[in-house]
């Protein structure tokens, strides 16, 4: 496509006081690809570089963690709480601008999904701790309910017309249920 279309999209823009060489913009998004302590190292660097080359007018940086590690919702996602994450976001943007892109980063907690502090056991900065369902991410599945689902879908899979109870070695033993209602080891 001749970029005669496209006069508006590449023509400068203004965000208040920020001048912009175009209208594409990179939205936020959470790339996972910081160094898992927070800094921005050179897979993030390359990323974002990429894209600068390629004409991206404002990249904006995914999910700065303001509290971190408080907060996270990815392992490796960069961080924005303390100077000693300066160096690594200074190069950053010296490495874009030299592409001619603006940046901007988020500035993110991702309270009550804050994905990290739920795998790490930390508590979690929310008014008040969600109520945990059935099917919530890291919820731990009920003896139960691993049964229920494993009869569920062994019956389904299998065809079968009978309903197996299964029991994992500290529940005893697999029991076969029978309309006659005796039960035997399998
Ligand atoms: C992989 C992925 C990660 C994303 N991470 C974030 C994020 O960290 N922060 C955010 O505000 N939006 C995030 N988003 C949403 C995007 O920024 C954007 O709003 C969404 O993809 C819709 O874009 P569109 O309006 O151009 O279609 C993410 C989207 C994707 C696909």
């Amino acid at each position: 496509m001749g970029t005669s279309k496209l006069t508006h999209l590449l023509s400068p823009g203004r965000i208040g006081s920020l001048e912009v060489r175009n209208r594409i913009f990179m939205s936020p998004m959470g790339d996972n690809l910081g160094e898992g302590n927070g800094h921005v190292g050179e897979r993030t660097k390359r990323y974002f570089e990429a894209r600068a080359r390629g004409g991206v007018g404002l990249i904006i940086v995914g999910v700065g963690g303001i509290a971190y590690p408080a907060g996270a919702c990815i392992p490796n996602q960069v961080a924005v709480s303390d100077d000693v994450f300066l160096p690594g976001l200074q190069d950053l943007t010296k490495r874009l601008h030299a592409h001619g892109a603006k940046v901007a980063i988020q500035l993110q907690h991702a309270g009550k999904v804050a994905t990290q502090d739920m795998a790490c056991g930390r508590p979690m900065w929310v008014p008040s701790v969600p109520e945990m369902k059935a099917g919530d991410l890291f919820n731990d599945l009920t003896l139960e309910e691993i049964r229920r689902r494993l009869l569920e879908e062994l019956q389904q899979k299998a065809g079968l017309g009978s309903v197996w109870r299964f029991f994992d070695r500290h529940g005893i033993s697999f029991k076969k249920k029978r309309s006659g209602g005796r039960a035997g080891s399998a």
